[in-house]
C-alpha cells in the first residue's frame, strides 16, 4: 500500500463519505486549493480496485506551537523552536474502517513528517482529533495539551524511537 497526492483529475473526491461532513467538505472542497497554494499537502490511499476511489486521507501542515502548554521538561529542551507538523487531518471512508486502514494512515503521515523534520528541523508533531477520537492517537504515544483534549502532540524523537522499535501496527 502507498499514497499519493490527492489528484482533482483522478480521484472522485465527492464519493468519499467518512461520516463526518467536516471532513468529506476539506477533501471536496479545500484541500486541493490549499495544496496549490502550499498551504498544506493531502494524500490518500486508493482503493486497489479502483484507483479513483478514496480508501482514506490525512492532510499534513506546519503549525507554531505555544510552548507553555507542554510538560516542563519539553519547554525547556525546545524553547528556541515553536513549530511541529501537523496531521490536520485524517479520515478513512466508511466502507473501509475497522480494517487496520486508520493506523497505517497515521503511520505513514508520522514517515512523511519523520522524514521532513530530519531535513528541516521541527521538534513536534501535533494532531487535530475530533471529539472522541482522542483515544485512537493515544494508542500510538500521542499525549493531549493542557486543557486541550482534542489538540495532541508527540515529540519528534519519541517517533524516530518508536519507529526503531516497531510502532505499534507498522505496516
Ligand atoms: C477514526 C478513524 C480514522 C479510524 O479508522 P479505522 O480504519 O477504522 O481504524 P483502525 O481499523 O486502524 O483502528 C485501529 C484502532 O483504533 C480504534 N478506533 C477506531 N476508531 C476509533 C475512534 N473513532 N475512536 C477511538 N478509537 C478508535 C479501534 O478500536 C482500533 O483498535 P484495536 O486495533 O485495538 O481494535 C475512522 O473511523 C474515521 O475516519 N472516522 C471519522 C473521521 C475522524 O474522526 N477522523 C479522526 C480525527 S480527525
Amino acid at each position: 500500500m502507498q499514497t499519493v497526492p490527492l489528484d482533482k483529475k483522478r480521484h472522485q473526491r465527492k464519493r468519499f463519505d467518512c461520516g463526518v461532513e467536516a471532513l468529506n467538505n476539506y477533501l471536496k472542497l479545500m484541500a486541493n486549493q490549499h495544496a496549490s497554494k502550499d498551504n498544506s499537502r493531502t494524500y490518500v490511499l486508493e482503493d486497489p480496485k479502483d484507483e479513483s476511489i478514496i480508501a482514506g486521507f490525512y492532510t499534513l501542515a506546519m503549525v507554531t506551537v505555544d510552548l507553555s502548554v507542554l510538560p516542563e521538561h519539553l519547554q525547556n529542551r525546545h524553547y528556541s523552536n515553536h513549530t511541529a507538523g501537523l496531521i490536520a487531518r485524517l479520515a478513512v471512508n466508511k466502507r473501509y474502517t475497522k480494517r487496520g486502514i486508520g493506523s497505517w494512515l497515521l503511520v505513514d503521515a508520522l514517515k512523511k513528517l519523520l522524514v521532513a523534520s530530519d531535513m528541516v528541523g521541527f521538534p513536534m508533531v501535533v494532531v487535530d482529533a475530533k471529539e472522541g477520537v482522542s483515544s485512537f492517537y493515544e494508542q500510538f504515544g500521542f499525549q493531549p495539551f493542557y486543557e486541550e483534549k482534542e489538540r495532541l502532540f508527540m515529540p519528534v524523537a519519541d517517533i524516530r524511537t518508536s519507529f526503531g522499535n516497531g510502532i505499534k501496527n507498522i505496516h
